[in-house]
Protein backbone atom coordinates (compact mmCIF):
# COMPACT_ATOMS: atom_id res chain seq x y z
CA UNK A 1 0.00 0.00 0.00
CA UNK A 2 1.27 3.24 -1.10
CA UNK A 3 2.63 5.26 1.67
CA UNK A 4 2.18 8.97 1.42
CA UNK A 5 5.26 11.18 0.87
CA UNK A 6 5.05 14.86 2.97
CA UNK A 7 7.33 17.64 1.82
CA UNK A 8 7.38 19.58 4.96
CA UNK A 9 7.99 23.76 4.09
CA UNK A 10 9.48 26.59 6.44
CA UNK A 11 11.38 29.33 6.09
CA UNK A 12 12.76 29.67 9.95
CA UNK A 13 13.40 27.57 13.59
CA UNK A 14 11.10 25.00 12.27
CA UNK A 15 9.94 23.58 15.61
CA UNK A 16 6.49 22.87 13.92
CA UNK A 17 8.66 20.45 10.93
CA UNK A 18 10.26 19.13 14.21
CA UNK A 19 7.05 18.06 16.09
CA UNK A 20 6.06 16.71 12.58
CA UNK A 21 9.85 14.45 12.49
CA UNK A 22 8.90 13.10 15.54
CA UNK A 23 5.43 12.33 15.20
CA UNK A 24 6.62 10.34 11.65
CA UNK A 25 9.00 8.65 13.83
CA UNK A 26 6.91 7.53 16.63
CA UNK A 27 4.61 6.13 13.85
CA UNK A 28 1.89 8.70 14.90
CA UNK A 29 1.83 9.89 11.31
CA UNK A 30 1.69 6.82 8.96
CA UNK A 31 3.63 8.47 5.96
CA UNK A 32 7.05 9.29 4.95
CA UNK A 33 9.12 12.96 5.02
CA UNK A 34 10.36 12.49 1.40
CA UNK A 35 12.19 16.22 1.75
CA UNK A 36 12.28 19.58 3.60
CA UNK A 37 12.12 22.63 1.55
CA UNK A 38 13.27 25.84 2.71
CA UNK A 39 13.59 29.22 1.38
CA UNK A 40 16.15 30.65 3.84
CA UNK A 41 19.51 29.25 3.71
CA UNK A 42 20.33 30.46 6.98
CA UNK A 43 17.16 29.08 8.75
CA UNK A 44 17.55 26.90 11.96
CA UNK A 45 14.83 24.17 10.29
CA UNK A 46 17.94 23.17 7.85
CA UNK A 47 19.70 21.65 10.64
CA UNK A 48 16.86 19.74 12.24
CA UNK A 49 16.89 18.38 8.52
CA UNK A 50 20.21 17.13 8.70
CA UNK A 51 19.97 15.62 12.62
CA UNK A 52 17.04 13.91 11.29
CA UNK A 53 18.86 12.27 8.52
CA UNK A 54 15.95 14.18 6.08
CA UNK A 55 16.92 15.34 2.03
CA UNK A 56 16.48 19.70 2.86
CA UNK A 57 15.99 21.49 -0.65
CA UNK A 58 17.09 25.18 -0.03
CA UNK A 59 16.22 27.16 -2.27
CA UNK A 60 16.69 31.04 -1.85
CA UNK A 61 14.39 33.85 -3.47
CA UNK A 62 17.42 35.47 -4.52
CA UNK A 63 17.72 36.67 -8.09
CA UNK A 64 14.35 34.30 -8.98
CA UNK A 65 10.87 35.36 -9.22
CA UNK A 66 7.95 33.77 -7.38
CA UNK A 67 7.04 31.04 -11.00
CA UNK A 68 10.77 30.82 -11.53
CA UNK A 69 11.37 28.99 -7.53
CA UNK A 70 8.25 27.44 -7.87
CA UNK A 71 8.82 25.50 -11.26
CA UNK A 72 12.33 24.22 -9.15
CA UNK A 73 10.08 23.54 -6.07
CA UNK A 74 7.74 21.86 -7.94
CA UNK A 75 9.92 19.70 -10.59
CA UNK A 76 11.97 18.38 -7.44
CA UNK A 77 9.18 17.56 -5.39
CA UNK A 78 7.36 15.78 -8.44
CA UNK A 79 10.68 13.56 -8.76
CA UNK A 80 10.42 12.74 -5.19
CA UNK A 81 6.89 11.35 -5.62
CA UNK A 82 5.75 13.89 -2.85
CA UNK A 83 1.89 13.85 -2.53
CA UNK A 84 1.30 16.19 0.44
CA UNK A 85 2.86 19.85 0.79
CA UNK A 86 2.87 20.92 4.41
CA UNK A 87 3.35 24.62 5.41
CA UNK A 88 5.31 24.70 8.59
CA UNK A 89 6.30 28.55 9.00
CA UNK A 90 6.84 28.92 5.67
CA UNK A 91 6.84 32.60 5.68
CA UNK A 92 5.69 32.92 1.69
CA UNK A 93 2.65 33.23 -0.20
CA UNK A 94 2.09 30.39 -2.60
CA UNK A 95 1.64 31.38 -6.67
CA UNK A 96 -0.18 29.68 -9.36
CA UNK A 97 2.74 27.39 -10.32
CA UNK A 98 2.66 25.25 -7.10
CA UNK A 99 -1.03 25.80 -6.88
CA UNK A 100 -2.15 23.71 -9.82
CA UNK A 101 1.28 21.38 -9.60
CA UNK A 102 -0.25 20.17 -6.15
CA UNK A 103 -4.20 20.83 -6.40
CA UNK A 104 -6.11 20.00 -2.81
CA UNK A 105 -2.48 18.77 -1.86
CA UNK A 106 -1.31 21.76 0.11
CA UNK A 107 -2.00 22.15 4.27
CA UNK A 108 -1.03 25.42 6.08
CA UNK A 109 -0.81 26.20 10.17
CA UNK A 110 -1.78 30.11 10.55
CA UNK A 111 -1.57 30.99 15.15
CA UNK A 112 -5.03 32.55 14.84
CA UNK A 113 -8.81 31.27 14.83
CA UNK A 114 -9.01 32.68 11.17
CA UNK A 115 -10.46 34.07 9.75
CA UNK A 116 -9.58 36.49 12.80
CA UNK A 117 -6.04 38.09 12.44
CA UNK A 118 -5.89 36.25 9.16
CA UNK A 119 -3.19 37.60 6.36
CA UNK A 120 -0.54 39.05 8.94
CA UNK A 121 2.51 37.64 10.00
CA UNK A 122 2.23 38.08 14.03
CA UNK A 123 -1.14 37.19 13.98
CA UNK A 124 -0.47 36.11 17.77
CA UNK A 125 1.23 39.75 18.46
CA UNK A 126 -1.61 41.29 17.00
CA UNK A 127 -4.34 39.51 19.02
CA UNK A 128 -2.37 39.76 21.70
CA UNK A 129 -2.63 43.99 21.07
CA UNK A 130 -6.27 43.56 20.74
CA UNK A 131 -6.31 42.55 23.98
CA UNK A 132 -9.08 39.61 22.79
CA UNK A 133 -10.31 36.93 25.07
CA UNK A 134 -9.26 34.73 23.07
CA UNK A 135 -7.01 32.71 19.96
CA UNK A 136 -6.20 29.86 18.64
CA UNK A 137 -4.46 27.73 15.94
CA UNK A 138 -5.91 26.74 12.57
CA UNK A 139 -5.21 24.36 10.31
CA UNK A 140 -6.31 24.43 6.50
CA UNK A 141 -6.08 23.22 3.21
CA UNK A 142 -4.55 26.05 0.73
CA UNK A 143 -6.02 28.21 -1.86
CA UNK A 144 -5.01 31.23 -3.96
CA UNK A 145 -5.44 33.40 -1.39
CA UNK A 146 -4.30 34.22 2.41
CA UNK A 147 -4.93 32.17 5.04
CA UNK A 148 -8.30 31.48 3.32
CA UNK A 149 -8.62 28.22 2.36
CA UNK A 150 -11.01 25.39 3.61
CA UNK A 151 -10.78 24.84 7.62
CA UNK A 152 -9.50 21.30 8.50
CA UNK A 153 -9.33 21.90 12.12
CA UNK A 154 -9.37 25.13 14.84
CA UNK A 155 -7.97 24.71 18.68
CA UNK A 156 -9.07 27.73 21.08
CA UNK A 157 -7.01 29.48 23.57
CA UNK A 158 -8.50 31.52 26.37
CA UNK A 159 -5.63 34.14 26.61
CA UNK A 160 -4.77 35.21 30.60
CA UNK A 161 -4.64 38.62 30.95
CA UNK A 162 -1.65 38.47 32.82
CA UNK A 163 0.00 36.41 30.16
CA UNK A 164 3.17 38.55 28.60
CA UNK A 165 3.54 38.43 24.86
CA UNK A 166 6.19 35.44 24.92
CA UNK A 167 3.95 33.33 27.07
CA UNK A 168 1.16 33.72 24.95
CA UNK A 169 3.47 32.22 21.68
CA UNK A 170 4.47 29.71 24.25
CA UNK A 171 1.28 28.63 25.03
CA UNK A 172 0.15 28.34 21.26
CA UNK A 173 3.20 26.73 20.14
CA UNK A 174 2.02 23.98 22.29
CA UNK A 175 -1.03 24.02 20.54
CA UNK A 176 0.34 23.91 17.40
CA UNK A 177 2.76 20.91 18.18
CA UNK A 178 -0.19 18.77 19.25
CA UNK A 179 -2.68 19.60 16.67
CA UNK A 180 -0.63 19.75 13.23
CA UNK A 181 1.06 15.96 13.74
CA UNK A 182 -2.83 15.07 14.99
CA UNK A 183 -4.27 16.23 11.84
CA UNK A 184 -1.91 15.41 9.43
CA UNK A 185 -2.42 11.66 10.73
CA UNK A 186 -6.01 12.10 9.96
CA UNK A 187 -5.56 13.19 6.54
CA UNK A 188 -2.98 10.63 5.85
CA UNK A 189 -5.14 8.21 7.27
CA UNK A 190 -8.09 9.40 4.88
CA UNK A 191 -5.66 9.10 2.12
C1 LIG B 1 4.16 29.07 13.63
O1 LIG B 1 3.53 29.87 14.62
C2 LIG B 1 3.19 28.87 12.49
O2 LIG B 1 1.84 28.84 12.89
C3 LIG B 1 3.42 30.11 11.67
O3 LIG B 1 4.81 30.35 11.73
C4 LIG B 1 5.30 29.83 12.97
C5 LIG B 1 6.45 28.91 12.63
O4 LIG B 1 7.10 28.54 13.78
N1 LIG B 1 2.98 29.91 10.30
P1 LIG B 1 8.19 27.33 13.65
O5 LIG B 1 9.19 27.76 12.59
O6 LIG B 1 7.44 26.10 13.28
O7 LIG B 1 8.80 27.26 15.03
Amino acid sequence: MHKTNLALFASGNGSNVQAILQAVQNREISANVACIVCDQPQAYVIERAKQAGVPCFVLSRQGRNRTEWETQVATYLKQAGVDLIILAGFMRILGNTLLTAFPNQIVNIHPSLLPAFGGTPDAIGDAFRARVPETGVTIHWVDNGVDTGPIIAQQALSINPNWTLDELSAEIRKIEHQLYPKTIAQIVQQK
